[in-house]
């Protein structure tokens, strides 16, 4: 299938909407408005080149940056499974957090689960695994949906939980990733919720409130249902916060309560 090149008076936005959409219809290939005679021999007349002035050096600096937005956006659109998308982000080498990374760490528990957690970043652990939430904040994650009776190792429709995080990469030192770390990342993200089609997301933290909802401030946010792509999303403190902020606990339990509340009732949109 091609592209229709002709494209005018658009602005950049509504030319990378169209492009992205074209991407998802199937596009996969540039086309001129008139068609290339690959086979027409040249003209037999050679043409007059003006004799060229020596061009003028290149400024490293002056080099357009590849537009990692459009590469995100493109490259995420194209995903149809869960399996392209981990080929996707692994192919991916915009993002500098790739580079100083061992793994990629795309997600853990069961596709089509009811629950899907989004958190922040990887850290050491699950950067040498692999896979999310493995250390300390993981070891409280997993106590913390028992409590609400689901588990990341349970295949069982309304026991499974579908876990992740905001960036698939460890950011160095662990420092939180940045603004454009998010952006970037973020159609990749939104193409894992569209995959995995929760009932309910659980938000854990700002870095994940500001990917999914362009909100930070998790100690005002928590606990009030939010929605992103059309599904419901409970802001909560994240587990190394808790871990931190024991006293903290008590709220999370309320909002884990709301969120069981929110499944079991099948009152999803
Ligand atoms: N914290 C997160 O947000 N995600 C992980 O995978 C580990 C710790």
């Amino acid at each position: 299938m091609g592209i229709d090149t002709h494209i005018t008076d658009y602005d950049w936005n509504a030319a990378l909407a169209a492009l992205v959409w074209q991407v998802e219809l199937g596009v996969d290939e540039v086309i001129c408005e008139s068609a290339i005679d690959r086979y027409a021999l040249p003209d037999r007349q050679a043409p007059i080149i003006p004799k060229a002035k020596p061009a003028a050096p290149v400024m490293v600096q002056d080099a357009p940056k590849p537009d990692t937005a459009l590469a995100a956006q493109i490259a995420a659109a194209a995903c149809n499974d869960l399996a392209s998308l981990r080929m996707a982000l692994d192919g991916f080498e915009h993002c500098e957090l790739k580079k100083g990374a061992r793994n990629l760490v795309f997600a853990d528990g069961t596709p089509g689960a009811p629950l899907m957690i989004i958190g922040e970043a990887p850290g050491r652990e699950e950067d040498l695994d692999g896979r999310p939430f493995l250390g300390n904040a993981g070891r409280l994650l997993d106590k913390m949906l028992a409590a609400i009776g689901h588990d990341r190792s349970s295949q069982e429709a309304e026991k499974a939980v579908y876990i992740t995080n905001t960036v698939p990469w460890r950011p160095p030192g662990d420092r939180d990733p940045s603004q454009d770390e998010i952006a970037m990342m973020q159609p990749f993200l939104a193409r894992h919720i569209a995959l995995v089609k929760p009932r309910v997301i659980i938000a854990m933290g700002n870095i994940a409130c500001a990917a999914l909802l362009g909100q930070s401030g998790i100690l005002r946010l928590r606990g009030t249902w939010a929605q992103s792509q059309a599904i419901p999303v409970m802001p909560m403190a994240h587990p190394a916060y808790l871990l931190r902020n024991p006293a903290a606990k008590r709220e999370a339990w309320a909002d884990l309560l709301n969120v069981q509340a929110r499944l079991t009732a099948g009152v999803t949109r």
